[in-house]
């Protein structure tokens, strides 16, 4: 089985099959909701950054360089990253996939702003992404990032056994385009993320679960919480 680990936020813990450990979207030390510390985090083999805004990436570097795993991000993000010390990276860019140990990962469009944090003369502004990961053994897994509701979602149609999908409203699409986007991918289950970190993006998410209805599985974790598939 594969086991994703909610820390809160965007950031999940993704252990495959084949025993990887792949950390998407690392905010565990600032993150007002996580149960862990970065330093708890244990050993990684890829991180996975969707975009460079703080609430997905303040722990990026420091957990590459302590773990020595692959830092995976767009080309802009991982350009940043090198000049502060990352030696593992490996830059992609929307549309793009790539073989990695663990499987397939390929870099899905989002509807966001591209700051990336640290980044103090403004030279690495890059796209917002998201994930869709096609893991060995033929498990498939959509972490949106931070977007809003796309038609692009459509072509991921029958692809995705989980997805993870941002309900917070505000700074992402919100509960009710959430369920759109499942209208849209038909995932077998959904995990939603990037709520209730702040009063902005308060949700309830057993509301989302309800309105989803019989369109795939809902599974509300709690930090710290974990799903199986
Ligand atoms: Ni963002
Ligand atoms: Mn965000």
């Amino acid at each position: 089985m594969a086991r994703l680990t909610w820390h809160g936020h965007s950031c999940f813990l993704l252990e495959t099959d084949d025993g990887k450990r792949i950390l998407f979207d690392p905010f565990l030390d600032q993150n007002p909701v996580s149960d862990i510390r970065a330093a708890d985090i244990g050993d990684l083999d890829f991180i996975l950054v969707t975009h460079g805004h703080a609430d997905h990436f303040a722990d990026a570097i420091s957990l590459a360089k302590r773990t020595g795993a692959t830092l995976v991000s767009s080309f802009e993000i991982v350009s940043f990253v090198q000049t502060q010390g990352v030696e593992n990276a490996h830059p992609m860019s929307i549309g793009g996939g790539h073989s990695f140990s663990f499987g397939y990962a390929k870099m899905t469009p989002a509807l966001h702003g591209g700051e990336v944090a640290g980044d103090d003369e403004g030279k690495y502004t890059t796209m917002a992404g998201g994930w869709w990961l096609d893991l060995n053994g033929g498990k498939r897994l959509y972490h949106a990032g931070d977007t809003a509701l796309t038609m692009d979602m459509k072509l991921l149609e029958g692809q995705v056994d989980v997805a993870l999908l941002p309900i917070g409203d505000n700074f992402t699409m919100g509960p009710g385009d959430a369920v759109r986007a499942v209208e849209f991918i038909r995932p077998r289950a959904v995990i939603p993320m990037h709520y209730n970190t702040w009063d902005v993006i308060k949700q309830d998410p057993h509301a989302f679960a309800r309105a989803v209805g019989e369109l795939a599985r809902v599974v509300v974790l709690e930090p710290g919480g974990s799903y199986e598939f």
